[in-house]
């Protein structure tokens, strides 16, 4: 009997033993990954006379309205619409004073493209260029003139500079399900300024042939957001519409003719489309093209090299990048798919004290500790991510609620890291209050819109880097 007992209490101290290892391991990852469980119906592609996709009453009426910044300074929004039966004028008129489309005082003139894609035509795609705007100015603007008008209303960023305040909505992957328009609807209400959009936007090519009619009940959809501040675009894989099987061997064709970016009314010999710069408030955004070549000596790889240098963080304190294929991802789904872009560019982000990296793609949640992996040199067997003051925080946003469903199939154990992962749908905020702090907040949607499912404070790469990463 006493061995029994003394068998049993040895057992019962292995077993503390073990325990207290375990949490100690926890601990030093210092890693969540939340057993929050999402909804279990499956994801639902919205009907197509569902009301977000109604087409506007009139004839010829614009549509598919929504508008992106027209240069990096702010001082310029590009406009966007669709009409369906004829082309129609492609001039808007705005006004500072008057929303009364006929008393509106100033006015430019656009112009219009249409493609083809397998048995699809598309309707008469209007851009028009609105320049030499006044900072943190409300405009309304109205286009149609000769059938059905429009109109609308924007507030141009505030003018850049250091302790500017912005908040942002950082949304990928939105497709357009009854998901989808939760989180735009939650974004709605958190109220944001300006989307950063991390790219797959309509996820058409999942339908037979591309069906690109769903490119236009997509712009249908977001039009209540998009018409009214403005989206900033990232090209991600559902954007590519390669399709050689179809007759259609250009890649982009669809995106490329609707959403335009600051480079569509620059100099022809500026910088190709996909990979840009803005400036809003106090941060200086950058957007990569994961789908573009960027390996060394392309033209997005030496952009990205002086861009980098052209980056004032007296001026702009916050340096935000956009990308698609996330660098840091534990999750099984696209698993390291945007390696080859870290490789080589994470250097340079880490050298430029970059504070946040956005990504879509993987659809699920995930925000990473301050880490950097850059030591590796093929030899030194130094290949494991560290914590780093200098380096961004990654957080992937791919949560949009596409047909595609949730990405619930995270690795295990959480790597280091990896500070917080769930596979829920939602977006996140970033709001930025001075030179020195922003918050960051990822909202999910089963929550109401205002809870913070995930919260952190962030402080400046470059004014404050202390070890704001510290969260868990
Ligand atoms: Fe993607």
């Amino acid at each position: 009997m006493s061995n029994m007992l003394g068998a049993r209490r040895r057992l019962g101290l292995v077993h503390v033993v073990l325990v207290l290892f375990a949490a100690a391991l926890l601990v030093a990852d210092a890693g969540v990954t939340s057993s929050y469980r999402r909804k279990l119906e499956a994801t639902v592609e919205m009907p197509l006379d569902a009301d977000v996709f109604g087409v506007p009453l009139g004839y010829n009426a614009p549509q598919q309205v929504h508008i992106t910044l027209g240069d990096i300074e702010g001082t310029s929004m590009i406009v966007s619409w669709v009409t369906a039966n004829e082309l129609g004028s492609s001039t808007v008129f705005y006004s500072e004073a008057s929303p009364d489309p006929y008393m509106m005082e100033l006015w430019a003139e656009g112009t219009h493209t249409r493609y083809n894609y397998f048995n699809y035509t598309s309707g008469f795609i209007h851009h028009c260029n609105l320049t030499n705007l006044k900072y943190g100015t409300k405009y309304y603007y109205a286009m149609g003139f000769g059938h059905t008008v429009r109109s609308f209303s924007f507030t141009t960023p505030p003018m850049p500079g250091p302790d500017v305040p912005f908040k942002f909505g950082l949304i990928g992957d939105l497709g357009q399900t009854f998901d989808s328009n939760t989180t735009l609807s939650h974004y709605e209400a958190n109220g944001g300024g300006a989307v950063l959009y991390v790219g797959d936007l309509s996820y058409a090519d999942n339908r037979p042939l591309h069906d690109n009619t769903r490119w236009d009940t997509w712009a249908r959809f977001v039009e209540r957001s998009a018409a009214h501040q403005p989206w900033v675009w990232t090209v991600g894989n559902h954007e590519l519409d390669l399709a050689p099987e179809l007759g259609e061997p250009v890649p982009f064709k669809p995106f490329a003719h609707r959403y335009p970016t600051p480079r569509r009314f620059a100099p022809a010999a500026a910088a190709p489309p996909f990979w840009y710069s803005v400036r809003i408030a106090s941060a200086h955004v950058i957007v990569l093209a994961s789908y573009s070549a960027y390996g060394k000596y392309t033209p997005q790889w030496k952009w990205l090299r002086g861009e980098l240098a052209r980056v004032d963080r007296a001026a702009t304190p916050w340096l935000i990048v956009l990308v698609h294929s996330p660098w840091y991802s534990s999750n099984g789904y696209h698993y390291m798919e945007g390696e080859t872009m870290r490789v080589q560019f994470e250097r340079w982000l880490v050298a430029a004290k970059a504070d946040l990296v956005v990504a879509g793609h993987v659809h699920a949640y995930e925000r990473s500790h301050r880490v950097s992996n850059v030591a590796y040199d093929i030899v030194n067997g130094k290949c494991t991510p560290v914590r780093s003051r200098d380096a961004p925080v990654y957080v992937t946003v791919g949560d949009g609620g596409n047909i595609e469903g949730v990405a619930d199939n995270f690795t295990q154990p959480q790597p280091g890291y990896s500070a917080f992962r769930e596979a829920s749908f939602g977006h996140a905020t970033l709001e930025i209050m001075n030179r020195t702090h922003a918050y960051y907040a990822w909202h999910r949607n089963q929550d109401g819109a205002m809870v913070v499912a995930d919260g952190v404070w962030f402080t400046n790469r470059y004014w404050m880097p202390t070890d704001d990463d510290d969260t868990s």
